[in-house]
């Protein structure tokens, strides 16, 4: 197993955690915040933390890379508006750091084929216009998702249900790896909190919030103007009846909103529930459009008022890229030579 050497301070390692996000819209969602992102924000304290823009997953889709580049620093922007603290993790865009792509091509021999074909995501994706449409990057889009939590050798991994499966492949590839070639990378865990795993959409509760929905109502977007945010809560599909309740079967659009209530004011979904005990769906609507709008007025000038510097932006991800490469750098050439590649440069001990 390889030394961990702590990035931002001496002392005893403490766990590593890595996650990604894509650039791939102008704007963050409840769904990834609450799912992910704020425990991006509060596991940076007790841990080594690595987080990454994943902008070469970003091009295994139709694109354009002028908005692309901007989404990228648009990323950067929200993530430090959030929270996500340049001193305390390390912020870093994955095609800044090439051995993402080059452990991605070591760990794609590795991977069955068939063992690809079967993740879930790559299957939606590809619903609609056929396999035979979809990108190679594409299929090996989770592979590359492999690569970016074992170079750092990470412990845990935060992100939203939806990511479960690309995480149980990144398990099987360690076994695989440590088992043929010695042991080399930590097992990840995925760090998963149930509650908030998976955010709905606002107009169809039974589906994930999700970029790529056909219509935008149901999307919160954090940088949406807090008024337009405030409506579309108030215009939330609700469930039959009236009494406010938490159950996931019977009533997912107050379930749901009553998970984001409570994510978002720190109260218990029972909390919640109580206060709205006979009074019905549109006080709670009313009251947690205002909880969201206070929620992002603050966050959306703080993106805006970052954006204003980019060459501060720049300067915050070279040093992330830099502090990422030191890691991953170490990890790939340990991999290099397990698997059999000769070294570029002879070793001391060969000369
Ligand atoms: P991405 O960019 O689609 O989403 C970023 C994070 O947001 C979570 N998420 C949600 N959580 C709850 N409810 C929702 N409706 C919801 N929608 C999105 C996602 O689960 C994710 O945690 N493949 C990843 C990016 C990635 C990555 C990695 C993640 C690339 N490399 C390495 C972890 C580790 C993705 O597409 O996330």
């Amino acid at each position: 197993m390889m030394m961990r050497m702590s990035s931002s301070s001496p002392g005893p390692a403490r766990p590593r955690v890595l996650s990604g996000i894509q650039p791939t819209a102008d704007s963050f969602h409840l769904g990834n915040y609450l799912g992910a992102l704020r425990h991006w924000v509060s596991m940076q304290f007790d841990h080594d933390a690595f987080y990454c823009i994943v902008d070469m997953h970003a091009i295994t889709v139709d694109y354009d890379p002028q908005i692309l580049r901007e989404r990228t620093l648009g990323s950067t922007a929200q993530l430090i508006a959030m929270g996500v603290d340049p001193r305390q993790c390390t912020l870093f865009v994955q095609s800044h750091v090439p051995e993402h792509a080059q452990l991605a091509w070591v760990m794609g021999c590795l991977t069955g084929f068939g063992e690809a074909a079967r993740m879930t995501q790559f299957k939606d994706k590809t619903a609609k216009g056929g396999q035979d449409r979809a990108t190679v990057g594409l299929f090996t889009y989770p592979v590359l998702q492999a690569a970016d939590i074992l170079l750092y050798q990470a412990d845990r991994v935060p992100v939203g249900e939806d990511q479960r499966q690309h995480l149980e492949l990144t398990r099987d590839l360690v076994g695989r790896f440590n088992h043929r070639f010695g042991e080399t990378f930590t097992l990840p865990e995925p760090h998963i909190i149930k509650d908030t795993a998976k955010i709905s959409d606002l107009q169809e509760p039974t589906a994930k919030m999700s970029k790529s929905a056909s219509s935008n109502a149901g999307i919160v977007d954090l940088l949406d103007e807090p008024k337009t945010s405030g409506k579309k809560i108030r215009s939330a599909v609700t469930d039959s009846g009236r009494e406010v309740y938490f159950d996931e079967v019977e009533k997912p659009g107050i379930s749901n909103l009553l998970t984001i209530y409570s994510a978002l004011s720190g109260r218990t979904v029972e909390d919640v529930a109580a206060t709205y005990d006979g009074r019905g769906y549109g006080d709670l609507k009313k009251d947690l459009a205002q909880v969201v709008e206070d929620f992002i007025t603050p966050f959306r000038a703080r993106t805006i008022e970052l954006l204003e510097d980019r060459a501060e932006l720049d300067a915050i991800l070279r040093e992330g890229a830099a502090r990422a490469r030191s890691v991953a750098s170490e990890t790939l050439a340990d991999v290099y030579e397990r698997i059999g590649f000769v070294p570029a440069t002879p070793s001391e001990s060969s000369r």
